[in-house]
């Protein structure tokens, strides 16, 4: 994204903060990352997520095989609250009409990872970060992934469980995203990579009904199929 004009569409903008903090990565991009508002590194740098919070969001990212900078990463909100405090209803309502949504539009993301209970809050109204994290769901035709805020690891490193297995579940995400509510497991390495290809299709009886069948084709993948 090019360099944000400098917003004063809401408070923020007069309160001391550098920078109205763009979003960051490849547009479009499968994966968008929305986080909940720069912090003190971010606004002196103009970037997203290049502080500890960050640090660990990208270092986590990285060690379950994913490159975050082949993500989009951006804020609910782009500019800096005060001593880093909760970002207001009213910030959250003018920044995100007026930025996030157009980067909605132009990034078109398959999964949207919710960072934190800002961020879920804004796509889930009335969503709990503590029912809805680490389970992708369909929201407004799009995969969303809520996740625990990395901050909360870094205070609470019992978190830091909860926050990678949040993390892991980017991939059933994806898998979501790609083959949509009727698959309900993917194997990825289990066929064998072969010249001659073998299609097998198996299907199970309930009570004369049938229920799923799976397919396993050649290549990487296998996947079992709702009926
Ligand atoms: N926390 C966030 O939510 N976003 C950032 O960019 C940095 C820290």
């Amino acid at each position: 994204m090019n360099p944000l004009p400098d917003c004063i569409l809401c408070p923020l903008g007069t309160q001391g903060r550098r920078w109205t903090v763009p979003g960051a990565g490849p547009v479009p991009s499968t994966v968008m990352l929305v986080g909940e508002a720069p912090g003190a590194e971010e606004d002196a740098t103009a970037v997203p997520f290049v502080g500890a919070s960050g640090r660990k969001l990208r270092e986590s990212l990285v060690r379950l095989g994913y490159d975050p900078d082949q993500m989009y990463i951006t804020n609910l909100v782009k500019c800096r609250p005060p001593q880093n405090r909760d970002p207001l209803q009213v910030e959250v309502d003018i920044c995100t009409a007026h930025f996030l949504r157009l980067e909605i539009a132009t990034v078109n993301p398959q999964v949207i990872v919710a960072v934190g209970r800002y961020a879920l809050g804004h796509f889930l109204l009335g969503g709990a970060i503590s029912d809805a994290h680490g389970k992708p769901r369909w929201v407004g035709g799009r995969v969303l992934l809520p996740v625990y805020h990395p901050a909360a690891t870094l205070y609470s490193p019992q978190m830091e469980t909860v926050f990678q297995a949040d993390l892991a579940a980017l991939t059933a995400a994806l898998e979501l995203a790609r083959y949509g509510d009727r698959v309900v497991r993917v194997n990825d390495g289990i066929a064998p990579r072969a010249s001659v290809v073998a299609l097998d299709t198996e299907t199970r009886i309930r009570d004369g009904q049938i229920v799923c069948y799976s397919t396993a084709v050649s290549g990487e993948e296998a996947w079992v199929e709702k009926r």
